[in-house]
């Protein structure tokens, strides 16, 4: 079987670490099982580049209980879990091509290595594959259904491929369920941001101000969860819907000059490009740790950082010093690379169990419709996206109420009003 991993011998440790992790995907679990008994992706030629995690492992287990026949490459070079990648090749027979740490040639001869696999389905975070077939890989077109897409930036690059009207097939946007981006972007997001910069900095967040530019679902989840932790939250938005809100919930809201010269630790998670540039750079704070959990490590205008610094060292793993004309220094982490993937693992299992469901899912789906669909961009069918929800609270064993008939019928009817 060909592969590419860092060392086949951390396998034990991989399957160690994917067996904790599954443990805490009970849905996923309960979804592989029916997959096992079914065979709904029975021969399928899946190329899926995901971030090499311990969820990502359990959702390649799911697929191929399901009859899937995968290639796994990284969907980003700093997030692959080392022994991860060598237990999915080495007890579970999964073709893997990640190694943390690999350089862009590399990245993309691993992508390269799943579209050789002729792919019916894509299983993209980011878009990189169905962005490179349709730029460099035309003649892989040929064989492939469908896709899936796990997250917003992917599903933005998508919607403008499909309004372009170069996308040539369909896609289900897994992150527009509501199950994934309401927990994952959000609690998902929220702790293992944090859990990255804690990793990398061991710094103590109580007390210091932390800023975060974007109070989408995962900017949120990174607000709440530091405002939690005793950190005095500055919200940065660019949309004033979202900056009200930030106000409302309570947070300190102000421009990124602005924040510049207070922030202790500056989170970006935006999808947006220079969100720190060059004026932010100038006012920054002596000392101030910037990191990026955003799709793309674009976040961060870093050339520009490197032209400002007089020198560059790195401090600790994944930390770099950079030191400004006037002394002062600033530290990047990872590269601005996505944080809580590259000092962390990622989001916990708990929510990929949810997200992944929608992964496999939306699968089963595509391998069913794909032939009833034209090219663009389909949301996760509300049935699965709410099965999921049920199915996680029962694991939970958390019971809701349901409506009586009585109520169903009140709230069907016009007629009612006030009595
Ligand atoms: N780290 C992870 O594991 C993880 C998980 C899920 C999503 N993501 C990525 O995180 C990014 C954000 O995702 P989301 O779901 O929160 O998106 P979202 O669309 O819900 O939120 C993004 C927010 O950023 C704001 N924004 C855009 N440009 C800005 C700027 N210059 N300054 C300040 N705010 C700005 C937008 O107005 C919006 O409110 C995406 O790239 C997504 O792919 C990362």
């Amino acid at each position: 079987m060909d592969y590419d991993v860092k060392d086949i011998a951390l396998a034990d440790a991989g399957k160690a670490r994917i067996e904790w992790a599954d443990r805490d995907m009970p849905v996923l679990a309960s979804i592989r099982e029916r997959f096992a008994a079914e065979k709904p992706l029975a021969g399928m030629r899946v190329a899926a580049c995901l971030h090499v995690t311990t969820e990502t492992a359990n959702l390649m287990r799911t697929l191929k209980a399901g009859g899937a026949d995968i290639v796994l490459c990284a969907s980003n070079p700093l997030s692959t879990q080392d022994d991860v990648a060598a237990s999915l090749v080495a007890d579970y027979g999964i073709r893997t091509y990640a190694i943390k740490g690999e350089d862009t040639e590399t990245y993309y001869k691993h992508v390269d290595a799943a579209i050789d696999h002729k792919p019916q389905i894509t299983m993209d975070d980011g878009a990189d594959v169905v962005g490179r077939v349709h730029a460099e890989r035309p003649e892989a077109l040929a064989d492939i259904i469908g896709g899936t897409e796990e997250t917003t930036t992917g599903v933005i690059r998508l919607r403008a491929m499909a309004a372009d009207g170069a996308l040539k097939f369909p896609i289900v946007s897994v992150n527009d369920a509501m199950t994934k981006h309401l927990f994952d972007n959000r609690y998902g997001t929220g702790q293992s941001t944090l859990d990255g910069v804690i990793r990398a900095t061991n710094r103590l967040l109580a007390g210091r101000t932390l800023v975060v530019s974007g109070y989408g679902w995962c900017g949120r989840g990174v607000a709440m969860r530091a405002s939690g932790m005793g950190a005095n939250v500055v919200v940065l938005e660019v949309d004033p819907l979202k900056a009200l809100e930030a106000v409302m919930d309570g947070y300190r809201v102000m421009t990124a000059v602005e924040a510049a010269a207070i922030a202790d630790v500056w989170i970006t998670v935006t999808g947006d490009l220079n969100v720190i540039d060059s004026a932010a750079f100038d006012a920054m704070k002596d000392g101030a740790i910037i990191a990026n959990s955003g799709h793309f490590n674009a976040e961060i205008n870093i050339p520009t950082l490197r032209e400002k610094a007089v020198s560059e060292r790195e401090v600790r793993p994944l930390v770099e010093e950079f030191t400004m004309a006037d002394g002062r220094v600033v530290y990047l982490l990872a590269d601005g690379r996505l944080v809580n993937l590259s000092c962390a693992e990622g989001h916990p299992a708990n929510v990929m169990d949810m997200s992944f469901a929608n992964q496999a899912l939306s699968a089963e789906y595509m391998v069913k419709n794909a032939a009833s669909l034209k090219p663009g961009v389909y949301p996760v069918p509300e049935e699965i996206d709410a099965g999921i929800a049920k199915l996680k609270l029962e694991t939970m064993g958390v019971s809701i109420d349901t409506l009586t008939p009585e109520q169903e019928k009140y709230l069907a009817s016009w007629q009612e009003g006030t009595v």
